[in-house]
């Protein structure tokens, strides 16, 4: 078991990757600390895990709110006595619109869920970590991040922000025992019904399809566990061999 002994923050864990990721680490071992906004779909993600005979706990939690985050964590501590992985995962995306269409509000918004909401995390689970000298942060970045995506400049400026981020504090914990990398998604396709597998044809791709959020979360345990214990500061895109950039 991979993770055994291990317990694991994930942020926005009730649907697709960050659903995926709790179950497949969780399958290692791991207690898990799941938070998201949804409660009702955190908790039949915590109610799947039973299976796996973990400690888990889900939390309703706005990861804009810092002292949310920081009772949270709090509270994980006192009953796990550590945390070794966080997954920073929850964020907004789904809008398309034109720059100048883009409100301010909205930018905003953004930057408070995407990127800040990365920072409370890593702030509050970080020291932990440190004291520990044993730590895996993965932050879910984007292809967007990257190339930058038309209609979601907003988004795709937080996401770049993520990397780095994710890049400079590696060089700062990277000594401390800390790992800190980004995994970029390109299209992920995530299922009504609950299939972690699902995946549907894309022209974005050189594979030809889609990422299923499975696939994304085998990439974030790969990065949580002891296996990885070389690669800091990198951000890993998965994404198929993206043609368009
Ligand atoms: N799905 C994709 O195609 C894709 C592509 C590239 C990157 N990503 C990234 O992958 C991650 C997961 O995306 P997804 O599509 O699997 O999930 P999603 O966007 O469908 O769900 C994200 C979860 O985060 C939660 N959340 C949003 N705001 C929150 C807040 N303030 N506090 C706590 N929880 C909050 C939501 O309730 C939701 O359960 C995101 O970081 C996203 O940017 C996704």
């Amino acid at each position: 078991m991979k993770f055994m002994n291990k317990t694991a923050l994930v942020t926005g864990a009730a649907v697709g990757i960050g659903r995926a990721a709790a179950i497949l680490l969780a399958q290692g071992g791991a207690n898990l600390i799941l938070i998201d906004l949804n409660i009702e779909k955190l908790e039949a993600v915590k109610a799947e895990l039973s299976e796996y005979k973990v400690k888990c706990i889900a939390y309703k939690c706005d990861v804009r709110n810092e002292t949310e985050v920081n009772e949270v964590v709090k509270k994980s501590i006192d009953e796990f006595g550590r945390i070794d992985i966080l997954v920073n995962n929850a964020a907004l995306w789904r809008s398309y619109t034109p720059f100048l269409d883009t409100p301010i509000d909205d930018w905003k918004k953004y930057f408070e869920v995407n990127v800040m909401g990365c920072v409370y995390c890593t702030r509050a689970v970080l020291p932990s970590m440190i004291e520990n000298r044993w730590g895996r942060i993965i932050n879910v970045a984007s292809v967007a991040g990257v190339y930058g995506n038309a209609n979601m400049v907003n988004y795709s400026a937080t996401k770049g922000a993520v990397i780095s981020l994710t890049k400079a504090l590696a060089k700062e914990v990277s000594d401390k025992g800390v790992t800190v990398n980004a995994v970029s998604p390109g299209s992920v396709s995530s299922s009504e019904n609950d299939d972690i597998d699902y995946t549907k044809p894309s022209e974005l791709s050189f594979i030809g399809r889609t990422g299923s959020d499975r696939e994304n979360a085998n990439l974030i345990c790969f990065l949580a566990s002891e296996d990885s214990s070389y690669i800091s500061g990198q951000n890993i895109q998965i994404d198929g061999c993206r043609k368009k950039q």
